[in-house]
């Protein structure tokens, strides 16, 4: 199955070109995230994964198509407008602030309906009272995964989520990420340079070059086809 009309969309980002002032990156893309799904934007560097993400947030401009969360337009909004609707980001940098505590960032970004975050993580528990800036790599990316789900999203957009982590603690990460998206219904479009990983837990994905979707399928499907794929769209 690779078609979405069986799943409502939660995110459907619809022919979109965007990019930064004069200079365009993406070129008509289309993406659909439906409800408790995970999708992976997969692509080699620089093929517009990341600027697919922030045009969703309202951090880039968009100067055609459209991009709905719940069949809303998001494009009327600007980026602090859409940063309260139910769209939660982690940047690949994470952005948390290095001098506040984790119950810090967890008190700040808390809202009705948000997931328990330190007893998703027990491991941030015992470090509750300690500055983002003092944990280790695995803990800060928990700590932005927490945070963000803390937010009750209809929709996840992560970047890179495995960048610099051990694999024990990257796969620990997407396990729980899998467990939420699956149980609570929440949408994830994940951007992920490991590609066996990013197919290992997204049901379907969408490879990106030059920023175009040059092509899409259920995970297994981009698995059979990969190496095909790398040859035909990736140059490799
Ligand atoms: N702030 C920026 N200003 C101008 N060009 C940018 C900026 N950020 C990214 N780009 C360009 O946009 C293209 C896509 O980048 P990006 O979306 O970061 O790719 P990916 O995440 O797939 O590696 C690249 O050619 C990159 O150089
Ligand atoms: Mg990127």
């Amino acid at each position: 199955m690779t078609g979405t009309a069986t799943r409502t969309a939660v995110l459907r980002i619809a022919d979109i070109s965007a990019g930064y002032g004069n200079i365009k990156v993406l070129h008509g893309v289309s993406v659909s995230v439906g409800a408790g799904e995970i999708v992976s934007l997969l692509g080699p560097n620089g093929a517009g994964k990341t600027t697919a993400l922030l045009a969703c947030s309202g951090l880039v401009k968009v100067s055609g198509g459209d991009i709905t969360l719940d069949d809303e337009s998001l494009l009327k909004h600007s980026a602090h407008v859409i940063a309260r609707k139910r769209l939660a980001h982690i940047p690949e940098d994470r952005s948390l602030f290095p001098s506040l505590t984790i119950d810090e960032h967890l008190r700040l970004c808390a809202r009705p309906g948000g997931l328990d975050v330190l007893e998703l993580f027990p491991e941030l528990k015992k470090r509750r009272n300690k500055k983002a800036g003092v944990l280790s790599g695995g803990e800060q990316q928990m700590l932005a995964l927490g945070r963000a789900l803390a937010t009750n999203p209809r929709v996840l957009l992560v970047d890179e989520m495995s960048m610099g982590l051990a694999p024990v603690v990257v796969e620990r990460l997407f396990a729980a990420l899998q467990d939420i998206a699956s149980g609570g219904g929440l949408g994830v479009l994940m951007v992920e340079q490991h590609v066996h990983l990013a197919l290992k837990y997204a049901q379907r994905g969408y490879v990106l070059s030059g920023g175009r979707v040059r092509t899409q399928g259920s995970a297994e499907e981009l698995v059979d086809r990969w190496s095909e794929i790398e040859s035909s769209y990736l140059g490799r």
